[in-house]
């Protein structure tokens, strides 16, 4: 989002519209949280052994997330720097007309892409502190709900491109000396700011508490059910969403200048 400009597509971001714009991306992700939530962890999904596509090498998420983003990249989603796919190799260009997005990034932030990371960790760390240990056979659907929740993740932990650009922008004297120096400490320090990082934290919590809640008209069901943890949303902020992103932050403005 931002603001739009004069007759060309050109959207301004500002450090206020890109964090609104995070703001809006907890929603989505809570609510992929609460959709994946539905399935046990159905490990085969994840296990090459167990997936036997003809001609492919990998597991069913793999395959699901490989094939839809073959698909996603012909109708236009990767011209929106927003997006970054989780398996850049020789996906086909875009048939759609093309629409003059925003140049407001660096070119260097195309490079930056850290999906592997994000999908190593979304499977082996994330998914058993919120998903029921079990199997139910519903591994198609399963993969389905695990795509958009990542994708959603990935959008969010990539928007530290366009925060950083805005922070840079507000204040491009603070960052110049750090960039040219390289130091990555004292950058990460710079564009850190604890009050904002705990207000994020809490305000997912409660809108987990808020939107996950189970409804019920029977007045005899007594206290409050969560379909998904409330205080694992808070941890996953905490401890992946927030310093994920100020990782790609840093990264962004080492070649900012480049
Ligand atoms: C973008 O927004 C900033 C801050 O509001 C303003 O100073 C700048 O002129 C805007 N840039 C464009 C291209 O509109
Ligand atoms: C993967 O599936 C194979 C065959 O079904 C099974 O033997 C193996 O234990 C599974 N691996 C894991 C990590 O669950």
């Amino acid at each position: 989002g931002g603001v739009q400009n004069g007759g060309k597509a050109e959207y301004n971001y500002t450090v206020d519209s890109a964090r609104a714009s995070l703001v809006r991306q907890e929603d989505t992700i809570i609510f992929g949280l609460i959709e994946r939530a539905r399935f046990p962890l159905n490990s085969p999904t994840y296990n090459q052994s167990y997936a036997s596509i003809p001609q492919f090498r990998g597991t069913l998420l793999d395959f699901l997330v490989r094939d839809t983003e073959v698909i996603q990249a012909k109708a236009g989603r990767y011209t929106n720097l927003e997006e970054n796919p989780f398996f850049p190799e020789n996906l086909p260009p875009s048939v759609e007309p093309h629409y003059p997005f925003s140049q407001f990034l660096h070119p260097s932030a195309a490079m930056i892409n850290i999906n592997n990371v994000i999908w190593k960790l979304y499977i082996d760390e994330l998914l058993p502190i919120f998903v029921a240990s079990g199997d139910d056979g519903n591994y198609a659907q399963t993969a389905a709900t695990d795509l958009s929740l990542l994708q959603a993740i990935s959008r969010r932990i990539h928007y530290g491109k366009f925060i950083a650009e805005a922070k840079f922008r507000e204040s491009p004297k603070g960052y110049e000396p750090l960039i040219r120096a390289k130091d990555k400490e004292a950058l990460m320090k710079l564009l850190t700011i604890e009050s904002v990082e705990e207000m994020v934290v809490k305000r997912v919590k409660k809108k987990a508490m808020v939107l996950g809640q189970e409804v019920s008209l029977d007045r005899n069901v007594k206290g409050i059910k969560y379909k998904v943890d409330p205080s694992v949303v808070s941890f996953l902020y905490q401890k992946w969403l927030i310093p994920l992103t100020k990782n790609v932050e840093v990264e962004y403005l080492l070649s900012r200048l480049d």
